[in-house]
């Protein structure tokens, strides 16, 4: 038993949380055209401050890793400026922020990117199912071309520029997505990953596109604490599937316990008892997410089986949300129909207690 709760102060690399809170990165759809977040986004983080971190909306590191519709990057000056904005209205109301990296891979459709390059990808494997586009309404996904060998540094390389563009912009830290069938993900997982080189095939090869990625940020991070990654073991969204996610997660988590991250972030999925499988194998903060409410937050908290609780859907309608747990208010709930539509509505409209 611990006597940590949500309201317990904690520590993240060299960074103070004042909570157990953490904001779940969450795509919102707001952005402008070319991958530049909008105005709006500076008001709907700031009003989020207070959790013990945000981690930001799934951001591309690259052009070619975006895939939904206005969605945004972490690459050229325009889109930096953009960020350094954000990053600074959460500062100035004491709050505390990383960037996520979501490169979609195979997840996308052309009319939603402003490259022209197509998808990449570990294989040559189109996922099933459709995406919304502005233009032409729902359309099915794009087949993605596959990333010859040759390639994978400078894809690597990508993660490594956004993770400097992101701290000079003055963000605290990066996440690397690789849950939610993305690109990492898609190497993980033998569904995804016909290859035959040393990015595919065994398990100690099919990891190495994402442990490459991490030693990449955290270089140039200059700090492990200010790199955080998400998995999702066994998640079958985006037509995602692996052989045994039991063996590949246990193997990736062991991997990348040394290398010090600031914490890893799992969301419950379809393994049973996904937490207690990985907790143990993981040297840093552990952050749980999926379905958590206050109750059941603190209970994972007291029971030592966490260090960090991550809520997504809640803090969209209840931007005070440690308040909120801290006096006993009636949370808000969420409403689906505005998670991605464009303006304030469902976004910077929600009011604090
Ligand atoms: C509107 C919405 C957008 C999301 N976008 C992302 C995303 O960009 N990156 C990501 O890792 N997860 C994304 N997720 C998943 C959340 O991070 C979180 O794992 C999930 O909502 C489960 O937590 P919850 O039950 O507390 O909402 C999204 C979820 C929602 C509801």
């Amino acid at each position: 038993m611990s006597t940590t709760t949500l309201l317990t102060p904690g520590r993240i690399g060299g960074l103070q949380t004042p909570n157990r809170l953490m904001m779940a990165p969450m795509t919102r759809s707001r952005a402008l055209a070319g991958g530049v977040p909008s105005e709006l986004a500076i008001e709907y983080y700031a009003q989020r401050a207070s959790a013990g971190l945000i981690i930001t909306e799934g951001v591309a590191p690259v052009a070619v890793g975006l895939g939904y519709a206005r969605t945004p990057t972490a690459e050229t000056p325009e889109q930096m400026a953009a960020w350094k904005k954000i990053a600074t209205a959460v500062h100035d109301r004491g709050g505390r922020i990383f960037m996520q990296f979501m490169h979609v891979g195979r997840i996308g459709h052309s009319a939603n990117r402003y490259t022209s390059e197509p998808l990449v990808a570990p294989s040559v494997v189109r996922a099933a199912g459709q995406m919304w586009t502005d233009a032409h309404g729902l359309q099915d996904l794009d087949t993605p071309r596959a990333l010859d060998t040759s390639e994978i540094p400078g894809v690597i390389d990508g993660f490594a520029q956004a993770t400097r563009n992101a701290l000079e912009a003055g963000f605290d830290g990066v996440e690397l997505h690789s849950a939610s069938g993305y690109l990492p993900m898609q190497f993980l997982s033998t569904g995804t990953n016909r290859r035959t080189d040393a990015y595919g095939g065994s398990i100690n090869n099919r990891i190495r596109f994402v442990v490459e990625a991490l030693e990449a940020m955290i270089a140039a991070a200059g700090s492990s604490g200010r790199v955080g990654m998400k998995i999702s073991p066994a998640m079958p969204f985006n037509d995602c599937t692996d052989d045994n996610p039991v063996e590949t997660y246990t193997t990736l988590v062991k991997a990348i316990s040394p290398l010090g991250l600031g914490y890893l972030h799992v969301l419950r999925t379809t393994i049973p008892d996904t937490f207690e499988l990985l907790r143990p194998l993981f040297k840093g903060p552990f952050a749980a997410g999926g379905g958590f409410d206050r109750d059941k937050g603190n209970a994972l908290l007291a029971s030592g089986g966490a260090d960090y609780i991550v809520f997504g859907k809640l803090f969209t309608s209840n931007p005070d949300l440690p308040a909120r747990f801290s006096n006993g208010a009636e949370v808000t709930p969420w409403n689906a129909e505005t998670f991605y539509t464009p303006g304030e509505k469902g976004y910077t409209d929600y009011a604090a207690v």
